[in-house]
């Protein structure tokens, strides 16, 4: 039976899919630094990966391995080098949580630009005595101008919603979509510079790169509106956190919303110093249906990839496909 290794407790009956195909060392507690996870995939075919990174030092350890299977669309933390190299084949889980995950960059964007978070901490600590016509007045969402810099699927899910605001929408990408995509959701495409300067509300949704690294640094920021938002539901390091400390501390921009971080977990505690922030713990696909979705997507291409179940051989979603031909 081949052996494959699960880094973090995931749903029971995922794990019991496993089990009918593989001989599963399914580790049950906190997040495993890099090296125990190196040591745990020695000896294995195949792993279930949760975001945990699998690096050049773990794959060059796993003369067996050929199957890494990431519950994530996101899949930086994959050495894709690596894997190429060795013949690993890496595999993600994208389109599941398109629409969850805009559904939250709405919520995030919304509780930015309406301070509830904010709003919340004051009610919840006794401080309401009366009404007053400038209490914790934000921006409006309704009429204004979505931003969005990366169009892939969830941009697109999260630019489609905008219609029912009667917001306009720009967005920025690598390049630009389809013309009739382009028609469909009302969207202008824009240089990231024009985009930064007319937004309203800027929702980052680019996938994390060399390239995309600090898309969002001192210069950007610098360019934005002081009544913006920024939203952030891509990836840490897409911002440039302590630039962005700054911005906000400085009210250059009027507010953030954030569901990834730099280091994250151990985020920039400076954040917590702010007022005008609201901070998730990397959650946006975090519905229950979205997530055992993601799950089960991640063990079907686990075990097709590994040559079991009823698409043996052929994994729903290989990100380095040329690795199946050889
Ligand atoms: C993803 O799927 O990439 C989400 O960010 C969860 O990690």
């Amino acid at each position: 039976m081949k052996k494959v290794f699960v880094s973090r407790p995931i749903f029971p009956d995922v794990i019991d899919r496993l089990r009918r195909y593989f001989e599963v060392d399914a580790h049950d507690g906190l997040a495993l630094p890099a090296d125990e996870i190196a040591a745990r995939l020695a000896d294995k075919d195949g792993a279930f990966i949760a975001g945990d990174p699998v690096g050049a030092k773990a794959i060059e350890g796993a003369p067996n391995l050929k199957v890494v299977s990431n519950m994530a669309v996101g899949y930086n933390n994959f050495d894709m080098q690596a894997f190429n190299a060795h013949g690993v084949l890496g595999t993600n889980t994208p389109d599941v949580l398109n629409e969850t995950t805009a559904d939250f960059g709405w919520a995030l964007m919304m509780a930015t630009a309406r301070r509830i978070t904010e709003s919340e901490h004051f009610l919840r600590l006794g401080k309401w005595k009366e009404w007053s016509y400038d209490a914790f007045t934000g921006s409006d969402i309704y009429g204004s101008t979505l931003g969005v810099i990366g169009m892939g699927r969830i941009g697109q899910a999260l630019a489609r919603r905008a219609r029912g605001f009667s917001m306009r929408v720009i967005y920025h990408n690598r390049s630009r979509v389809a013309p009739e995509i382009e028609a469909e959701l009302n969207a202008e495409y824009a240089s990231k510079e024009d985009l930064l300067k007319r937004a309203d509300h800027v929702v980052l949704v680019v996938p994390y790169s060399a390239e995309s690294h600090h898309t969002i640094g001192e210069a950007e920021l610098a360019l934005m509106k002081p009544s913006a938002t920024l939203t952030n539901i891509a990836r840490g390091g897409i911002v440039d956190d302590a630039a962005l400390i700054d911005a906000l501390r400085r009210k250059q921009i009027a507010a953030a919303g954030l569901d990834v971080f730099e280091g994250e977990p151990n985020f920039n505690r400076n954040f917590l110093t702010l007022s005008n922030v609201v901070l998730t713990p990397h959650i946006a696909s975090a519905s229950e249906a979205t997530r055992r979705a993601m799950a089960n997507l991640a063990a079907d291409n686990l075990i097709a990839g590994l040559g079991e179940g009823p698409r043996a051989g052929n994994p729903p979603n290989p990100i380095n496909p040329d690795v199946l031909k050889k």
